[in-house]
């Protein structure tokens, strides 16, 4: 089969497409056909040897991936053969077919498309358990997404429409922000015209917001803590600008609080929470109330391509591979 790999860290060009064997199931997990992965910002950092997790060369990204149950373990009774299902992997998606662990596969609703299939789990996942555990936003209040036209921002703009919450959203192009405008924001704010604590200052009447949602940090951190309202949430989401300090005095006078979000503590100690998300925005899915922004699809063999316009700060929305 063909897969997309790395022999050593670095950018996407270290990125080679090999042929290797398919890779056969043990008793416990599940063989999918690929037919369509995804991109996230997380393949960059594990691509350069700065995430959580360091796979053993070979490996490749790919973080998610949508297609059918081709082969299942023994001990395997919840799934069946040619199911259609997404799956959430460790790495190496970028491959035409793929073995996942059946307590993260999930089976799709029958009118979900590969592509949104594929481009599902981990921004919506991620930002709904930030926002609705973490955040623990409430209808009528007010949120700020930093970079709400990337992958984990849009899904943070559509879920908080969800909740019912007011949604103040940023980004740094009109090309972004008119993005942003189809998911019908009550706010939209472009950072590199505007300062974005005077902005939310006059749109809250001084006030300020209930929750920051923040997958970007770096310089826009500062001006998005100045926009907390008394007891207000800061989720710490990215880190995509640089990793801001936190200044507690800021904190303790507002009564504000900063807060960790990570996917991967509700995968590894909390996986209740993982399935109830799953369930439930499966169902925000079926209603339309949310519906994953593709901007493009690429074919396998372009995965690096589809990798630089995340790293260069160029994609909005999700990307897909389809194979
Ligand atoms: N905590 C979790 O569980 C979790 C889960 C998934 C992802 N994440 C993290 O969330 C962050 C965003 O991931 P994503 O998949 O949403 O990425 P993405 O689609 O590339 O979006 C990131 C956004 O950050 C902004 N940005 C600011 N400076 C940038 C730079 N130097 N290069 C690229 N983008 C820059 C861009 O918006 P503007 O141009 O509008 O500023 C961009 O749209 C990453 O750090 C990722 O690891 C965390």
């Amino acid at each position: 089969m063909k897969s997309i790999l790395c022999n050593r860290l670095g950018d996407p060009d270290v990125l080679e497409y090999k042929d290797v064997d398919i890779p056969q199931v043990d008793e416990n997990n599940i063989l999918i056909k690929v037919k369509a992965t995804s991109v996230n910002y997380a393949d960059l950092v594990m691509l350069k040897g700065q995430y959580q997790t360091k796979p053993d060369f070979p490996f490749g990204p790919g973080l998610e991936c949508a297609g059918e149950i081709v082969d299942l373990g023994i001990k395997v009774k919840k799934f069946e053969l040619n199911q259609r299902v997404l799956a959430k992997i460790p790495h190496s998606g970028f491959a035409e077919y793929v073995l996942s662990n059946p307590e993260f596969t999930y089976k799709i609703p029958d009118k979900m498309t590969w592509e949104h299939a594929a481009s599902f789990f981990v921004a919506y996942v991620s930002s709904y358990t930030a926002l609705k555990y973490q955040g623990n936003l409430m209808p009528n209040q007010k949120v700020l997404v930093l970079g709400a036209a990337g992958g984990t921002g849009l899904t943070a703009v559509e879920i908080s429409k969800a909740i019912g919450a007011k949604v103040f959203a940023a980004a740094s192009s009109y090309e972004k922000i008119k993005v942003i405008e189809e998911y019908g924001v009550d706010h939209s704010i472009n950072y590199t015209d505007k300062n974005l604590k005077e902005e939310i200052k006059i749109l809250t009447h001084g006030k300020g917001v209930d929750v920051v949602f923040d997958p970007v940090g770096g310089k826009l951190f500062d001006e998005a803590l100045s926009s907390l309202d008394w007891g207000g949430k800061y989720l710490i989401f990215g880190f995509v600008g640089g990793i801001p300090q936190i200044p507690s005095n800021r904190l303790l006078v507002k009564h504000r609080s900063a807060i960790g979000c990570s996917l991967r503590f509700f995968e590894n100690y909390d996986k209740e929470k993982i399935h109830t998300s799953v369930e439930t925005l499966f169902k925000l899915y079926n209603e339309e109330k949310i519906k994953p922004f593709i901007s493009k699809c690429f074919e396998l063999k372009d995965a690096p391509k589809a990798l630089n316009l995340l790293k260069e700060r160029k994609a909005t929305g999700r990307i897909a591979i389809v194979i």
